[in-house]
Formats: C-alpha cells, structure tokens, sequence
C-alpha cells in the first residue's frame, strides 16, 4: 500500500520531455504576454530600470545589503576601475530572526539598519570615501517590487515565508531610508535590485557574456536582458537599446505543470495561497516539506513507519531541503545517514534498509521534478531571447549565472538541471550554453550598480 502511494505520487510527478517542452514553450508565451501589458500573465516580467550592466569602470567605496535569502548579508567593496576590478571585499551575513519575517515594517527595518550600522563602524585599512561623500548603498530585496525608479519601488507581495502587512504598497527604499535615519546612518540608497538582477550584474562584471540569471534557492526566479523594444508595456523614455527584467517566474503557472495533491495542500497552508505556485514546487523552502506531506500520508495510510503515525511528521517544515538533500545523497551501504535523519529529525527509530530506500526514491522523484522543471524554465529565456537554436556564424556563448543553496549545496538537483537542459537543447546548442555559479554575485552586482548610479557621477574626479 505504501508503494502504491508512492508510485501514484511519482506518476503524477512525471516530467517526460514532452511536457518540459511544453513548459518551456509556455514559459516564452507568458513572458510574451507579460511584456505586452501590465497584468497581462501571471508572469509579472517587472521593469529594473537597470538599462546598463556594470562596464568595469565602477570606481570608489560602495556598500550592498542583501534581504530575502537564508540570511541577511552585508557587504562592501573598493571598487578600482578597469585594472583595479575589486580591490577590497568584505562581507558579514546574520540571519533574520523568524518574529522578524512576520512582524512590523518598522521592526523588520529597524533590525536591518542597525546591522548595517554596526558593519560601517568597522570600515578599516584598504577602503577609502572620497572626502565630503555620503556612503552609498545597493540594495537587494529579493521580493516583488513594482520598481519606480532605479532606487525606488513599492512591495507588490511578500513570498518565502515573509509575511509583514504594513509593509505591502511602501516603498521599501524609503522604508529603509527611515531606519537609518532613526539608527543615525547617514547613507544613501542608490539602488534597488532584486537577487536576480543583482547577480546578472555582478555576473557580467566578471563575465560578457552572461545574458541570464538564475536563483535557485530558498525561493526561485530569473532575470534577462530584453531589447527595449520588445516592452511594450514599458511607456518610459526609452533611452537605451536595453532593459533587465525580473520574471518573477516563481509565479509561473502552467496547465502542463505537474502538480498534485500534496502541492495543492502545500499550497493552501503557505503564508501566500495560489502565488508562487512554480517556486512551491522547485524551491529550497518547499521541497523537503513535499517529502514530509508524502510520508505523512504513508504513514497514516499505510503504517509506513508501524502502527502509530510519528507525531513530528506532522509539523509543517520540520524536515528542511538540506536535510532531505543529506538523505538523497547518502551513499554508505546501509543508508545509515537516512536512518539517522528520519531518527534526529522525526523521532523514527529501527528503520529497515527498505523503508530507507523508499524515503531515497521519494526525494528524488521531488528533486527530479524541481530540476526538470528549472531546466525547462531556462530553455523558455532561451527561447525568448533567440538562443535556443544554432544560427549561422553566432559563435557567442550565453552564460546564465546561477546562484542560490539549492543549486550551490544540493548536487543531485544541479546535476539533472544540467543534464535536462542538454537533453532538451540537443548537443550542438547545449555546447555554447553555459552555467556559471555566481556565488554572492548579487551582493557585488548590487554594489556596482549603486556606483553606477551614485549621485556623484556627474562631479569630476
Ligand atoms: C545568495 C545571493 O548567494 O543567494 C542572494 O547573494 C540570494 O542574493 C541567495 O537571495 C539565494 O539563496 P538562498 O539559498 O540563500 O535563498
Ligand atoms: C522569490 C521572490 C523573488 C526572488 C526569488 C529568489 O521568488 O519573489 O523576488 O528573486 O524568491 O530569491
């Protein structure tokens, strides 16, 4: 019975290359209805107002704020031109404490600034403010924000298990802004980016040919750089050939998704019912709690785990995607590491070699499906910005830069991610595609972008 509720699970998961066909193909119809018109798709395809990648001539101090991953990070860098590069870097990372995640604005904001604050006070040999500057800022929210300007833009909703009210419609750069003056910061924001654009910024930095980028993390999303003219919806001077856009794609939604009951009930006991349905089923926060929901029906049905139903198996999001991961990839002969998981975590004691199989096969048909589908998602860009298909002459690699815990830690994933797309690209494409891990790219992608937009631009050196 319990194998029953297991192959029943995985059929309903199945990502034959069809379907991924069809999601990629999806994928490209939703960005294009999201460029057309506001609300026109799911796929929310938001305007950055970052119309230039960093060139390599960003010069100066600048600092980065980093909120939305596992933890909260800060950061500053020397910045030293064309032959400097990066010349100083240092970073501190806290996490968020979870009150914090559902809370006030005011709290959640006052906790960030003070971080800040107690960073900038250990500011020390090899950094250097031009006299009479302010300090500036690039700041990466990782949330959907309906962007005002290059360093402004209001909360449209929160996801990953932020849930803070007060906070829905202001604009997140004044938010701060207000914080640091009440903490007696005198900084100035000078950019606003989500995760996705930060890393494409820090990407190309490094990298020319970087075209794309991919988080694959706690949450899930990617941004690209679109021809201006392909934005209908965009009424704004168009002053550039070139625009990035924030998919927003942890929000795609898809008829040929694979999506069953367990996703459903996920779904309808998260802090955002019916939004991120995509992310929900390839993200780090929701893919051990998937592994958790199926077990819990095997052992109420089935008496998967003996005639009692471990009450810890029961509580949502106790069995976290490292955890699962650790299990996935446990490869000693008596899958101990399995064992003792189901034991630390869910208090299941003397499991059989065979139950621990099934709980190896049933993270990776969850694995399987997330990375299936991510794969698919990125041929849907490729698609859309023309690099699906071998053209005549076009020898340019495009370079999608990857970061997050999920791709970076959780092999397995990465893995079939890579495999899947060169099954669904065919050699000859898949050899000019290439995956970089862009580890804290965002981070610095946010400082140059501040740089590029400091209000001291204009002033002479
Ligand atoms: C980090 C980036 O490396 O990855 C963040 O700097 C990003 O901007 C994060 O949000 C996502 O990964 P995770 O696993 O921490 O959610
Ligand atoms: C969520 C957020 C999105 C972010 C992604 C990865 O999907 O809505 O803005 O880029 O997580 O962190």
């Amino acid at each position: 019975r319990a194998m029953a509720i297991l192959r029943e699970f995985e059929e309903k998961c199945g990502t034959p290359i069809g379907k991924l066909r069809q999601v990629a193909d999806a994928m490209t119809v939703e960005m294009h209805a999201g460029l057309a018109s506001e609300g026109g798709s799911k796929l929310k395809m938001l305007i950055s107002y970052v119309d230039n990648l960093p060139t390599g001539d960003e010069r100066g101090l600048f600092y980065a704020l980093d909120l939305g991953g596992t933890n909260f990070r800060v950061l500053r860098v020397q910045l030293g031109g064309k032959e400097g590069r990066v010349v100083k870097q240092e970073f501190t990372e806290v996490s968020i404490p979870p009150n914090l995640m559902v809370g006030t604005s005011d709290e959640l904001f006052d906790y960030i600034a003070t971080e800040l604050a107690k960073f900038v006070v250990t500011e020390g040999e090899g950094f250097h403010l031009s006299p009479g500057r302010q300090r500036e800022l690039g700041f990466t929210f990782s949330f959907p924000v309906k962007q005002l300007s290059i360093n402004s833009g209001t909360l449209m909703t929160w996801t990953k298990g932020f849930s803070i009210n007060d906070a829905i419609g202001q604009d997140v750069v004044m938010e701060l802004t207000k914080a640091m003056e009440r903490k007696g910061l005198d900084m100035r924001v000078a950019a606003l980016v989500n995760d996705t654009i930060g890393t494409l910024a820090g990407g190309r930095y490094f990298n020319n040919d970087v075209a794309a980028a991919v988080i694959l993390g706690t949450g899930t999303n990617a941004a690209y750089v679109e021809r201006a003219q392909a934005i209908p919806k965009w009424h704004g001077l168009v002053q550039s050939e070139e625009m990035v856009i924030n998919m927003e794609w942890g929000n795609f939604r898809s008829s040929h998704l694979p999506i069953t009951e367990y996703d459903q009930a996920l779904d309808a006991d998260s802090l955002n019912p019916g939004d991120h349905i995509f992310e929900k089923i390839i993200s780090g926060m929701y893919l051990g709690d998937i592994v958790r929901r199926v077990l819990c029906r095997m052992a109420e049905e089935a008496a998967f785990f003996g005639d009692t139903v471990p009450a810890k198996l029961k509580i949502p999001f106790i069995l976290r995607t490292p955890e699962m991961s650790a299990m996935h990839h446990d490869s000693s002969p008596d899958l101990k590491v399995v064992g003792n998981k189901l034991k630390d975590i869910l208090g299941i004691t003397n499991t059989s070699l065979k139950t621990r199989k099934v709980v190896v096969e049933l993270c990776n048909i969850v694995a399987m499906r997330g990375a299936r589908l991510a794969a698919a998602g990125i041929v849907g860009i490729l698609k859309k910005i023309g690099k699906d298909a071998v053209k005549e002459g076009d020898k340019q690699k495009t370079v999608i830069a990857m970061d997050g815990g999920l791709f970076e830690h959780y092999s397995e994933f990465s893995k079939v991610l890579e495999s899947t797309l060169q099954e669904l690209l065919g050699e000859e494409v898949s050899s000019r595609i290439v995956i970089e891990h862009a580890n804290d790219g965002s981070g610095i992608g946010a400082a140059l972008l501040a740089a590029s937009h400091s209000q001291y631009n204009d002033i002479e050196e």
